[in-house]
């Protein structure tokens, strides 16, 4: 398993914002979390369907990418009044460093971490993902996950899921999140 030291410093961790790129598990580990810890669990993706009242390949679609990343930060801008919340985050909600700067204000922020390769059998048979949606999906897995590295790696904590269980994931998330929140009592 790979860890980066929790860098908290002083702010309040009252949520868990798990980040990382499609595949990561970020939705499955987000949901057990959520229940093993008792908290609310919030999926971005979920709230933007809610909200624009279609789904995100029809708002990619008819609307556009900018569309959709405003929608991501609408609701993250929302997210820092809320307590006990697993915040499951789209793939590339923080590419958009006011989203990540703002989910570290109120949130312990978890990467999950896959290669590329590994990323792309996990995706491979899923149709609901516009950006990997090419020719090449395994050569645009491989672009999007160089250029969103950096802005990953500017999470509390980097959990690698590579053959690892959801079930394992998850109890290391939960392992992350107590120590954090221990030091900041
Ligand atoms: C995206 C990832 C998707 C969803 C949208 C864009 C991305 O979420 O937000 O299709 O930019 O990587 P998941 O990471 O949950 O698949």
């Amino acid at each position: 398993m790979l860890y980066s030291p929790i860098m908290t410093g002083t702010r309040p961790i009252q949520n868990l914002a798990l980040i990382g790129f499609m595949g990561t598990g970020k939705s499955s580990v987000g949901r057990l979390v959520a229940q093993l810890l008792h908290f609310t669990y919030l999926d971005t993706d979920q709230v933007v369907e809610f909200r624009a009242h279609k789904s995100i390949g029809e708002i990619f679609q008819q609307d556009g990418e900018p569309a959709f990343r405003h929608w991501e930060q609408v609701i993250v801008e929302e997210l820092t009044q809320r307590k006990k919340t697993v915040i499951s985050t789209g793939g590339g909600l923080p590419v958009n460093q006011a989203n990540l700067d703002s989910l570290k204000t109120h949130a312990l922020v978890v990467c999950l971490w896959a290669c590329a390769d590994t990323i792309y059998e996990r995706v491979r048979d899923h149709d609901h993902r516009p950006l990997i949606d090419e020719v090449d999906p395994l050569g645009k897995i491989r672009q999007l996950l160089s250029i969103r590295e950096p802005y990953y790696r500017q999470a509390d904590v980097l959990v690698n899921t590579e053959r690892r269980s959801v079930r394992e994931v998850a109890v290391q998330v939960i392992h992350q999140f107590h120590m954090a929140h221990a030091a900041h009592r």
